[in-house]
């Protein structure tokens, strides 16, 4: 398996980071997960734009693998190189504020971020997707940047961990009573027709996926209301489910051992997975 880091496509056991790089020792640093088909990366430019947006927030100097162009290019290798051109895949890029001696605040002007990226064949979740998943749910605990994608991810582990622990899918995030997101995935709740989803704002990702699936549902004539559903109002919900790159659109059939709806995937689901299917055979 071959990775890139710092420039060179190399093999990853040959790979080594400074041991003071600031994404160990801190977090300090973004990524992006971007769906490949047979080889196309899907909606690049959107990652790209999420992730130089993320830079800048964190002051962390754009290097050139943020921009589509460059991404692609070395996207294409290491697919390539990693037989991943057929087929469904994901290319991973982290950039990190680069390697500096240890203080909290930003290393010396000129320090050059560590970018670092691979692929991975991904594996289609569609008996998951047909049969619908069952999640938990639990405190978000995490920080008020949550827009951010940053590494910096051990709130998400925690939740996911719950999940896993608990023989389910995902972990719902409630915060002061109202649904932010999930582990690593976006929400949406149908209630009397009407899809309901956090904002993006401060308290959640701005999934692509999520974008793409308020976009789809407008354009099938689906109200979209982004209010976010209360923890009160989740047992009571028509239907619940989730959004991400790595899982499309995957319908909620159980919430902390609730049955959702009928206990099958809904038709809005249905609907959206479908016309969601559409979208990825177009390309982007
Ligand atoms: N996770 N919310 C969170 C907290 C996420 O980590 C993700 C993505 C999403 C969905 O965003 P998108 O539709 O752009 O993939 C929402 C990625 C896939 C991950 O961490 O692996």
């Amino acid at each position: 398996m071959h990775i890139y880091l710092n420039g060179r496509v190399i093999p990853r056991a040959e790979a080594s980071l400074p041991i003071d790089d600031r994404g160990f020792m801190f977090g300090d640093g973004v990524y992006e997960v971007c769906r490949i088909l047979d080889g196309r990366p899907f909606e690049l430019e959107r990652h790209t734009d999420r992730l130089a947006r993320g830079l800048r927030e964190l002051e962390i100097p754009v290097p050139d693998e943020a921009h589509p162009a460059r991404l692609r290019e070395v996207t294409a290798r290491l697919l390539d190189l990693n037989g991943h051109r057929a087929g469904e895949a994901t290319v991973y890029l982290e950039i990190t504020r680069g390697a500096a001696v240890r203080t909290h605040h930003f290393p010396p002007a000129g320090t050059p971020p560590t970018v670092y990226a691979f692929t991975t064949q991904l594996s289609p979740m569609d008996t998951l997707r047909e049969r619908g998943a069952a999640v938990i749910t639990r405190p978000d605990i995490r920080w008020l940047r949550c827009d951010i994608k940053s590494i910096q991810l051990l709130p998400n582990v925690l939740a996911k961990q719950a999940a896993v622990a608990a023989g389910c899918a995902e972990t719902v995030l409630v915060r002061d009573g109202i649904v932010t997101e999930a582990s690593h995935s976006n929400l949406f709740a149908v209630v009397g027709g009407t899809l309901r989803t956090h904002p993006a704002n401060h308290l959640i990702l701005p999934g692509i996926t999520r974008a793409l699936v308020i976009e789809l549902a407008l354009a099938l004539g689906i109200p979209v209301n982004e209010t976010p559903v209360t923890a009160a109002e989740l047992p009571r919900v028509d239907e619940l489910f989730l959004t991400s790159t790595t899982s499309d659109v995957l319908p909620v059939v159980r919430c902390d051992g609730v049955v959702i709806g009928d206990g099958t995937p809904g038709p809005v689901a249905r609907r959206l997975q479908a016309a969601m299917v559409e979208r990825l055979a177009a390309g982007g």
